[in-house]
């Protein structure tokens, strides 16, 4: 068979047929000592798999001729976090520091020259914690997860020198919030340990923590030096403070180690300042930052700014410049994205950036490949900066340059005479007036389908531990998950394949495994594999299937806003699912008005412009999908297997405002629209944009318009601000 001739779906399902025998042969042939096959088979083969990496390079990733790595440790016991742990935005400019001040005095209505105090403090390159004391005692610590929810490591941070165990005069309650790191002196010395006895080294501070940490076994912890900074504050039983500053005095008190570098800044020139002594300081600092952290000193500051998703309002990490290496850039690819987009990368000649090896890079699109005239041969500068994928900068001047520049169109066309999606051969475009090429394939296009499977049961949607990309893909391989559904159905098909069927993959008798395994790989017929227990594939034991099934079942109820931000529904991020959820409340009822919204001139859909963030824009791509046949079965297909929960409940049930729907319009004084809308989302009010028959209530200050006019038509209750204030009881 001619490698060329294949269509890369099919590629995908060879090359994964080839990498379970390969696999199995391996193992066959180093750990037991029986090969089943003659060399003549395992050598054609790899050579079959060679041929087919050759043409389709991103098959090499997950094969046996690249050695894998070793299977997934057990897991922690979960830990939900009393409030949850956020993570920061970033500033990168000095005027984003500005704009993040600016940005805090426009929400507290305060005077342009009112003084804003801030503490600024070095931003540790770790990982955070939570640590949880109980009438002062040490009860528990937690990793931060996806910050809802982490790990328990209480026996693993008991090991930590410099943790308190037990603290005078603390509330019943007390949650202190931290970073645990590895000091640039005890990394080395740690890796120069770990060399000396032929173990793992790690590639910088950050990863040894979180490794040393993250061990099982509480003993190896113990030998590895953690050391521990307190920052933050999580539940407390009562106040124990008015200011950050205030409360860092309060933790070094406790007897918990504080950053003596955090200074109380009066104005934000200071904090800059900071950043910039920081920053020159930063090499002969005994650990790594990547940045400096400012927070609102003021603690009832803090409260009113709140959290917008995942950051709060009131702090912000100012980081600094990327890191940047020099490296050669072999190839360049495309890979294909959840939405069909295509989007070009760089593989690179691994190099080091700033301590983490770099072998791939984004390019992001063709407009900016011709930009910077990036060409495959090149020498060029790669940077990373925090978590964010890293990015090839642009050739280094004065360096032998690739033979051709890269063309998108080219590459797409493959020498064919059209461009084609590289994943299923759909035709492939490039929207008008967008910088991007999609593949139209859709619901055919292998890649499109992993991708929405790996965001389905990625972090921030279904979370679902063990279904990580490449379990995914070989699930999708071997056709037992096409889709969102088939995965809630994994457990039902194991549970029909009958013991003895099982028990003969579980047995090292070769003549047993060789009865179910033909000899010839090429004749391998991929029906066949939706028979077969999952313990039949390499990689996969009774033990790891089980753990798999179990965070499965754990995730057949879901909230209704991770399920509609699973779903992954172009421009639907984690805030819109968020506001769709707390505006519809139950599935049903969101589903039945998306439905009936497809129609744009009804009520359901000014009701769905009307939320607050959502045009017509978004409402576009929402109402897209909901206007596609094969997406209303997949979405009752998937709800049928699913208990979807209800919307939280507006967060004060008791409030008099929990549950209405208000408007704001004109003028208020005593807040700003923005921290009255805050308030008022906190009190479980909805805010919408606009006025109907089923707003509430409308609030109107001087100057009011159209609103007013709509809702006096309507007979809606308006209020003035002051009467507003008095029925929320501010
Ligand atoms: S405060 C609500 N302070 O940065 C804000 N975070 O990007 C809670 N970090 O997850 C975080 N040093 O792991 C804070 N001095 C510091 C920090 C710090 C490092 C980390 C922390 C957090 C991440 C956010």
């Amino acid at each position: 068979m001619n490698t060329p001739a294949l269509t890369p779906f099919e590629a995908r399902i060879e090359h994964a047929t080839l990498v379970e025998q390969v696999t199995r042969w391996d193992r066959q042939y180093h750990a037991e000592d029986a090969p089943e096959v003659d060399d003549a088979v395992y050598d054609a083969a790899k050579r079959r798999l060679l041929e087919i990496e050759a043409v389709f390079p991103e098959l090499a990733k997950n094969s046996p001729t690249a050695k894998v790595g070793a299977a997934p440790a057990e897991g922690f016991g979960k830990v939900r976090h009393a409030v949850p742990m956020l993570s920061l935005d970033n500033a990168f400019a000095d005027d984003d520091v500005r704009e993040f001040v600016g940005r805090i005095r426009r929400f507290l209505a305060l005077a342009p020259d009112a003084p804003i105090a801030l503490v600024a403090e070095p931003k540790i390159d770790g990982l955070s914690i939570s640590l949880r004391y109980e009438n002062g005692i040490f009860v528990q610590g937690a990793t931060r997860g996806d910050g809802t929810e982490g790990e328990n490591v209480t026996e693993n941070l008991k090991t930590l020198a410099t943790l308190p165990r037990r603290i005078e005069n603390a509330p019943a309650v007390l949650e202190v919030r931290g970073e645990v790191y590895m000091t640039k002196a005890d990394f080395m010395a740690l890796n120069q340990r770990q060399e000396a006895a032929g173990d793992k080294i790690f590639a910088n501070p950050r990863n040894a923590a979180a490794g040393s940490l993250r061990q099982l076994n509480p003993a190896i912890t113990a030998t590895r030096p953690l050391s521990l900074f307190a920052y933050a504050m999580g539940e407390v039983s009562e106040p124990v403070a008015d200011s950050h500053a205030h409360f860092l005095e309060k933790l070094t008190g406790w007897g918990f180690p504080t950053n003596q570098l955090a200074t109380r800044c009066d104005d934000v020139d200071a904090v800059i300042a900071f950043y910039h002594n920081i920053g020159e300081r930063r090499a002969g600092l005994p650990y790594d930052i990547d940045g400096v952290v400012y927070k609102v000193d003021r603690f009832d500051w803090q409260q009113r700014l709140g959290f917008v998703s995942r950051s709060p309002r009131w702090a912000i990490a100012h980081k600094f410049p990327a890191e940047q290496a020099r490296t050669f850039l072999k190839a360049i690819h495309i890979s294909v994205g959840r939405t069909g987009v295509l989007t070009p990368w760089a593989e690179l000649e691994p190099v080091n950036v700033g301590g983490v090896v770099v072998g791939q890079a984004t390019l992001h699109n063709e407009d900016d490949i011709r930009r910077k005239d990036i060409r495959a041969g090149d020498t060029v500068i790669v940077q990373r900066a925090g978590d964010v994928i890293p990015q090839v900068v642009g050739p280094v001047p004065g360096t032998q340059r690739g033979p051709t520049e890269f063309s998108m169109v080219e590459m797409l066309k493959a020498g064919g005479d059209h461009p084609v999606c590289p994943a299923c051969g759909s035709h492939a475009e490039r929207i008008e007036g967008e910088s991007a090429w999609r593949c139209t394939g859709g619901l055919v296009c292998p890649a499109q389908a992993t991708e929405r499977l790996i965001h389905f049961a990625s972090r921030n949607a279904f979370d679902i531990e063990g279904l990580g990309e490449r379990n995914l893909a070989f699930l999708f391989h071997i056709g037992r998950v096409t889709k969102p559904a088939d995965i809630f159905r994994l457990k039902a098909i194991e549970e029909s394949i009958p013991e003895e069927q099982k028990a003969l993959w579980r047995s090292p008798k070769k003549d047993k495994l060789a009865q179910a395994i033909p000899k010839n790989m090429l004749e391998f017929n991929t029906s066949r594999l939706g028979t077969l227990p999952l313990i039949a594939f390499e990689g996969w034991k009774d033990k790891s299937v089980e753990k798999l099934l179990k965070a499965i079942e754990d995730r057949r109820s879901i909230a209704l806003e991770r399920f509609i931000y699973a779903l992954g529904i172009r421009q639907v991020g984690e805030t819109t699912a968020k506001r769709l959820a707390r505006h519809y409340i139950s599935f049903t009822h969101w589903r039945d008005q998306m439905i009936a919204a497809v129609d744009r001139e009804n009520e359901a859909y000014h009701e769905l412009v009307s939320i607050e963030d959502i045009g017509p824009s978004v409402a576009g791509d929402i109402l897209s999908f909901f206007e596609e046949e094969h997406n209303r079965e997949a979405l009752k297909d998937l709800a049928d297997q699913l208990t979807i929960l209800d919307a939280q409940a507006p967060v004060a049930t008791n409030s008099p405002v929990a549950g209405k729907a208000v408007v704001f319009t004109g003028e208020l004084v005593a807040m700003t629209r923005q921290e009255a809308k805050a308030r008022a989302e906190s009190l479980g009010a909805k805010v919408v944009g606009s006025v109907s028959k089923k707003t509430d209530y409308v609030i109107a200050g001087p100057g009011a318009g159209s609103k007013l006019t709509e809702a006096e038509k309507l007979g809606v209750t308006v209020l003035t601000e002051q009467e507003w204030l008095d029925l929320i009881n501010a």
